[in-house]
């Protein structure tokens, strides 16, 4: 009995094994120290500003946390504390494991499949958010903590006095995208965290920007009580300070990833700033979101268009939805059966690669309503989605990967199950019905 069941997960696994194709080997880029030096002589840092009127807010500045469970984040006393200053939101959703792929998507709207933080390169041809506020001229910047200069491409910057984990590219999520590293304009966008104070004190932070902590403040080496203690210690003093939080400037603070894998992927996410009306301080929001609601948030707020992929259909922040004419009807997911611990397959999976990128949505109006990006449509000619992006969620029924799920609004509902057979995945709701409810939107 024993020996018959490990001769069929045997042979399974080599089944399953065979059908992927091994990914080709990339490149990791490593600068000498000479070179270090020289670029950080060299390289030129831009803080460009802007001033483009936004829904509910004007400004929007990401700080990420790294690899904590919600419960856990909503017991400490310095998040306890954070989550008094605005709103908690009780239902956000990282999208994977481990690190690299939530911080990718969180600004190009997939993961494509990324399973790993090894050192990968997106294709030009992959539009981030960041060229969807260009279409307006809405000021982007980036600080990452340790980093040596404005657009190091390198995979890590260590301390150079203990060697100790500083800077990460795995955390960068602008600089994994060739649309970005070929633009020498946007290299000197994606800045160290040292340009923060230098910006907050000209009056020159960007209407966009994500803030990444260093392997020690985010709680990577540290753990969760270290990096709310840092979090709060570095925005107690900014929210008070107007060339930071200036009037509708919105806050989001989340964390990449939960801990614990086998559970369920929730994090503990908050909304700060001055763009959140004083009545609301201290109050929840329940609504699902996921990393890509932030992107669809972006997006409805300053009237962008999509980038095609999973902030497609992603729900929007209610400060913001409760603001669009119409006004924007989120989704109810049933995240029961949901874990969101796992990537499909795709070009970036080490596990499960598959060679094609697939193609972008771009005939939907999508969640913000404003179509997709013009350039999107120029590289990949106008068709349906490789993959159902205008689901509220990413959900991947050929491999079975977050399925199991349901979504309902006003009354409609989709769904998607997967039977036991990873070959026999059943879409319940048939295309047809899908097609009716979204068109009825
Ligand atoms: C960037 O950050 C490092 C480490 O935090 C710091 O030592 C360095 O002075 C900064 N570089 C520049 C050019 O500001
Ligand atoms: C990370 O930054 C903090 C300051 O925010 C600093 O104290 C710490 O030494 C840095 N970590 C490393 C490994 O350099
Ligand atoms: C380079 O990046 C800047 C800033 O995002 C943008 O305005 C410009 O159009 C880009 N240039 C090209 C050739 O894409
Ligand atoms: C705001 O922050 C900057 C940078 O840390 C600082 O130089 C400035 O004094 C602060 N302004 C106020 C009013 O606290
Ligand atoms: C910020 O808002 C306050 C109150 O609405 C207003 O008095 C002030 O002029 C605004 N400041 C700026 C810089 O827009
Ligand atoms: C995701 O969670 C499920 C349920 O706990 C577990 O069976 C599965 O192994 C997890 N997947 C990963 C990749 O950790
Ligand atoms: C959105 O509108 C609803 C209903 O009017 C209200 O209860 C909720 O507080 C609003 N949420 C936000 C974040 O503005
Ligand atoms: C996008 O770029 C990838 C990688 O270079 C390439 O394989 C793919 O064919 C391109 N897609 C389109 C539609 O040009």
């Amino acid at each position: 009995m024993f020996l018959s069941l490990f001769t069929i997960a045997f042979s399974a696994s080599t089944v399953f094994a065979s059908t992927w194709p091994s990914p080709p080997e990339q490149t990791t880029i490593k600068l000498s120290p000479s070179e270090i030096s020289a670029s950080r002589a060299s390289a030129p840092t831009l803080s460009p500003t802007s001033n483009v009127e936004g829904k509910a807010f004007d400004r929007i500045i990401q700080i990420w946390l790294e690899n904590t469970d919600y419960d856990t984040a909503a017991r400490n006393s310095d998040m306890k504390w954070l989550a008094t200053q605005g709103i908690l939101l009780t239902n956000f959703w990282a999208l994977t494991h481990p690190s690299q792929p939530n911080y990718l998507a969180a600004v190009g709207g997939d993961t494509h499949g990324l399973d790993t933080d090894d050192f990968y390169a997106v294709p030009a041809n992959i539009s981030t958010i960041v060229d969807a506020l260009d279409t307006k001229g809405i000021s982007w910047g980036s600080y990452m903590e340790g980093m040596p200069f404005a657009g190091f491409q390198g995979d890590r910057y260590v301390n150079q006095e203990n060697g100790r984990n500083n800077y990460v590219r795995k955390h960068n999520p602008l600089i994994l995208y060739d649309s970005v590293t070929s633009n020498a304009t946007r290299l000197s966008l994606v800045k160290n965290f040292t340009s923060l104070d230098q910006d907050i004190q000209r009056n020159f932070i960007p209407q966009w920007s994500f803030i990444t902590p260093n392997m020690t403040s985010d709680g990577h080496d540290t753990g969760l009580p270290h990096a709310a203690s840092w979090t709060r210690n570095f925005l107690t003093p900014l929210l008070e300070n107007k060339s930071f939080n200036a009037n509708h400037t919105l806050i989001l603070l989340t964390f990449d990833e939960n801990e614990k894998y086998p559970t369920q992927n929730h994090v503990f996410t908050l909304l700060l700033g001055s763009a959140i009306p004083s009545a609301l301080y201290g109050t929840h929001d329940a609504t699902f979101y996921t990393h890509y609601s932030v992107l669809s948030t972006v997006e409805a707020n300053w009237g962008l268009p999509s980038l095609g992929r999973w902030d497609c259909g992603a729900n929007i922040f209610q400060l913001v939805a409760n603001l669009t004419s119409p006004r924007y009807v989120n989704w109810d997911v049933e995240t029961k059966n949901l874990y969101f611990n796992s990537t499909y397959p795709g070009p970036l999976s080490k596990h499960r690669y598959q060679a094609e990128w697939p193609r972008p949505e771009t005939k939907e109006a999508c969640a913000a309503g404003y179509g997709v990006l013009e350039q999107v449509k120029r590289a990949w000619g106008e068709g349906e989605g490789g993959r159902k992006y205008t689901w509220p969620y990413p959900v991947d029924e050929a491999s079975g990967n977050n399925v199991g799920g349901s979504a309902t609004r006003a009354g409609q509902s989709v769904t998607v199950a997967s039977t036991p057979s990873p070959t026999s995945i059943q879409f319940l709701v048939s295309r047809a019905v899908y097609d009716a409810i979204m068109s009825w939107r």
